[in-house]
């Protein structure tokens, strides 16, 4: 009597949405990286294919890195939905701080034991659910996660150029046989521009530019390509990228920080990850931790200095083993040099995630998406909800909020429908559902009326 109660509110619920049936089957999923795309990248330079898809779909004005704006940890934190602190992928290098080793950052990207601490990225998920996945050069598609492979993976070879555009059309067409070839759900595709060039050149700089536009045209090709494979209405894609791009500041125009000036780093530090951007760590000698804080605390205004336990909470980076006892921010544009000044880099990032600078783009678009939709700024981190409720896929626990993006849906209705568990774990209305398909026959024939599965 009572299950049959909840059963008609259940159903009016189900008769008010559009019909669920369609819905049955998800569409397809892209998510592109641009690594280093600052938010504005677009407003100075020819991009009139970022600008059409401004009009087709949706642009949110920026979103938030994690705090430790460098490439791999945002890449990770948006592939997991988790905070740095939680998936442990802390810095481009990997590191041992006893034995004082250093692997390079492209050398990490098929070490298994620098990504998998215990956190799922999307593929490996969504391959547990039954979906096709692959990454095509993104941070943490080549190596195991728990012994688990992801079904496809192209890692980019050391010394592989970034910015080869007729290659770049290339990885379009490949990924686009993915899908139409060898039905694939869901492809992680990275591009390791605008990074080098903002590196190299700084950001506000016509070679920046230049190499904008040519994002845009492969955008377009991007546009074609997906027209021609018939993926249209089958295909949602996502454009993101990881952090931004600052200017470095250079003397005489200002005080450069140098921390051998405040400390002996012979006499105090066992290991240290600096000379890197605007983030760095260092590993004292035993008992040296105090004299370290104390000698760099002051030293610099625009150097700002925690000890591990006192890393604001917001930052979410402070409860992980790999974080070492000191931990060092440099103002916007500031390098954190150790003992000599050896920069050569003209922009850089690394810098806290609250800066303009440091914020990145983010487009979707597809049959899934509202068009001409301006969304308010979010964290990265809530890229993960909307890519599992995209691809169908029930998340991992996670940091984002699909509160975030959920406007961006063009009809909410059916990803959202009572009738799939996975949507309304925690709700009294699956309480409702569960007990109606428990208990009463009822239910398994209006559930077949309205095309929901019993
Ligand atoms: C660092 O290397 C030492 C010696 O090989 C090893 O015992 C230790 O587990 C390593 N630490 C980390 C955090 O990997
Ligand atoms: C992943 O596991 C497979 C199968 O065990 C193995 O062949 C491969 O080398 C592993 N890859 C990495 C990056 O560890
Ligand atoms: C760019 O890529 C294409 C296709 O892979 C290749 O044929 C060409 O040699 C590359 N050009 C450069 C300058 O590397
Ligand atoms: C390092 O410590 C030694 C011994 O205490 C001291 O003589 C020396 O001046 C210190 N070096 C620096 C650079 O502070
Ligand atoms: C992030 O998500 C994980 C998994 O749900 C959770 O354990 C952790 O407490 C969350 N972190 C924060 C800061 O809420
Ligand atoms: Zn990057």
């Amino acid at each position: 009597m009572k299950s049959e109660l909840l059963l008609v509110l259940v159903l009016s619920l189900c008769v008010s949405s559009k019909p669920l049936s369609k819905k049955k089957t998800y569409n397809k999923l892209l998510l592109i990286s641009f690594d280093g795309f600052r938010w504005d990248y677009d407003q100075d330079a020819d991009t009139p294919n970022l600008d059409a898809l401004v009009k087709e779909g949706v642009k949110a004005k920026y979103i938030n890195p994690p705090a430790i704006t460098m490439t791999s940890p945002s890449h990770f934190t948006t592939i997991t939905g988790r905070w740095i602190q939680d998936h442990g992928v802390v810095h481009n290098l990997m590191f041992n701080s006893s034995t004082g080793v250093i692997v390079p950052h492209k050398r990490t990207l098929t070490k298994s034991e620098w990504w998998d601490n215990g956190v799922l990225p999307l593929w490996i998920t969504a391959q547990n659910q039954g979906l096709k996945t692959a990454s095509f050069f993104y941070p943490g598609g080549g190596v195991n996660y728990s012994g688990q492979a992801v079904d496809r993976s192209l890692v980019e070879s050391n010394g592989h150029p970034d910015d080869n555009e007729t290659e770049w059309r290339q990885n379009i067409d490949t990924v686009m046989r993915w899908y139409s070839e060898e039905d694939f759900h869901f492809v992680a595709l990275y591009y390791g521009e605008p990074d080098n060039v903002g590196h190299a050149k700084g950001p506000e700089t016509p070679e920046r530019r230049k190499i904008i536009e040519q994002i845009d045209r492969v955008i377009g090709y991007l546009r074609e390509a997906i027209e021609k494979n018939g993926l249209t209405d089958r295909l949602n894609v996502i454009i993101t990228s990881d952090h931004g791009m600052t200017t470095v500041k250079k003397s005489p125009e200002v005080n450069e920080i140098r921390l051998a000036n405040y400390m002996s780093f012979f006499n105090l530090s066992e290991f240290e990850l600096l000379d890197y951007g605007g983030f760095g760590m260092i590993t004292p000698k035993e008992g040296k931790e105090q004299e370290i804080y104390d000698a760099l605390k002051n030293a610099h205004p625009n150097l700002r200095v925690y000890k591990k336990e006192e890393i604001p909470g917001q930052f979410h980076i402070a409860k992980n083993q790999r974080i070492q006892p000191i931990v060092l921010f440099a103002d916007l544009g500031f390098n954190l040099n150790s003992r000599i000044i050896l920069y050569i880099n003209k922009g850089d990032h690394g810098f806290s995630n609250h800066e303009m600078d440091m914020k990145m783009i983010f487009r979707a678009f597809g049959p899934d998406l509202r068009k001409n939709f301006l969304a308010e700024p979010f964290d990265s981190v809530s890229i993960y909800p909307l890519m599992c409720k995209l691809l169908g896929v029930t998340p991992e626990p996670n940091n984002g909020s699909f509160s975030d993006t959920t406007g961006m849906l063009l009809s909410s209705a059916p990803l959202l429908s009572p009738c799939a568990p996975s949507a309304c774990a925690s709700s009294a209305l699956c309480l409702a559902v569960a007990a109606a398909r428990s208990s009463s026959s009822l239910w398994r024939s209006a559930a077949a009326f309205f095309s929901c599965s019993a």
